[in-house]
């Protein structure tokens, strides 16, 4: 594994955990930082032996505070759109990652924290997690696809309040607005994610990603979504993974998929 100053991966039974190990800067993502997950994601796409990734915080505070302030601080105009377009760039990546990939949100999650939760496919949040954009606060807009993504999840007029107000929300606030899956007790949130991925990995990969893509396109205004979900089915129905699922049914077995 690639070396990581700022990230700590575990991979374990098919899962690379990876968490964002600036504990006492609440986890702000510096630039160096985003690199670093954009080495970490491109691993969860090229190395077969990763099936699926939990994305959380070091510590119990903090899933990740934000963008780091004291580096936005110094961006001239040119330097702050290709900071946003890099960090867009890698959070699209998360988005559009073929194997599942799970925010475990173990406490704020504010600005580029709440984005990158909102890139992950799933949100699973502990008791004291937070979220937010605060970015008004200081000046500036989400920059890594918050205004895009919070719009998407939550809908315009919540979406705009958050956004206009900087207000954060609890955890089981951001569940009843459907920005977050589940919300357990903090001691619970590893295993929840890994029992998620557990069951997802459990079906058939081609099948997994191909609903990714899909769902992704609903979004995409290039993509005519239903189209993409019939060609999709087409090349379901080519796999592998489609004869053993089919069969079992048939011969009331469970499926034994291969990723084929
Ligand atoms: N960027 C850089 N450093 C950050 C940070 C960020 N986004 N968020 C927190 N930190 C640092 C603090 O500066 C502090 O560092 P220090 O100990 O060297 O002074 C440390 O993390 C602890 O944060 P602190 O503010 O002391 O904790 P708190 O419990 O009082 O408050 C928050 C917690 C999350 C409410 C507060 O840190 C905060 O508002 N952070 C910024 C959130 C934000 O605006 N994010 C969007 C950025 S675009």
């Amino acid at each position: 594994m690639a070396p990581y100053e700022n990230l700590l991966l575990d991979l374990n039974n098919g899962i690379l955990t990876i968490t964002i190990n600036r504990a006492d800067k609440l986890n702000a993502l510096n630039i160096d930082t985003i690199r670093e997950i954009k080495n970490a994601v491109q691993q969860v796409y090229d190395d077969v032996n990763v099936k699926g990734a939990v994305f959380t915080g070091a510590g119990q505070k903090a899933f990740v505070a934000g963008a780091d302030i004291s580096e936005i601080a110094e961006l001239s105009e040119v330097n702050a759109r290709s900071f946003a377009e890099r960090g867009q760039e890698v959070f699209s990546m998360i988005e559009r990652c073929n194997k599942p990939i799970v925010a475990a949100v173990n406490g704020f999650a504010l600005g580029g924290g709440c984005e990158l939760a909102m890139a992950c496919h799933i949100r699973v949040a502990s008791e004291n997690a937070r979220f937010g954009q605060p970015e008004v606060n200081l000046g500036l807009i989400p920059g890594y696809g918050g205004t895009q993504r919070l719009t998407q999840l939550i809908g315009k007029s919540k979406a705009m309040e958050l956004l206009m107000t900087a207000d954060m929300v609890s955890a089981e606030e951001a569940r009843q607005l459907g920005l977050v899956n589940y919300v357990v007790p903090q001691e619970q949130l590893m295993a929840k994610c890994q029992e998620l991925l557990e069951k997802i990995m459990g079906k058939a990969p081609l099948a997994i990603g191909l609903v990714i893509e899909c769902v992704n396109a609903v979004y995409d205004k290039d993509e005519n979504g239903f189209q993409t979900e019939a060609n999709s089915f087409a090349r379901c129905c080519t796999s592998e993974d489609f004869v053993e699922g089919t069969n079992a049914f048939l011969e009331k077995r469970r499926a034994v998929f291969k990723g084929l």
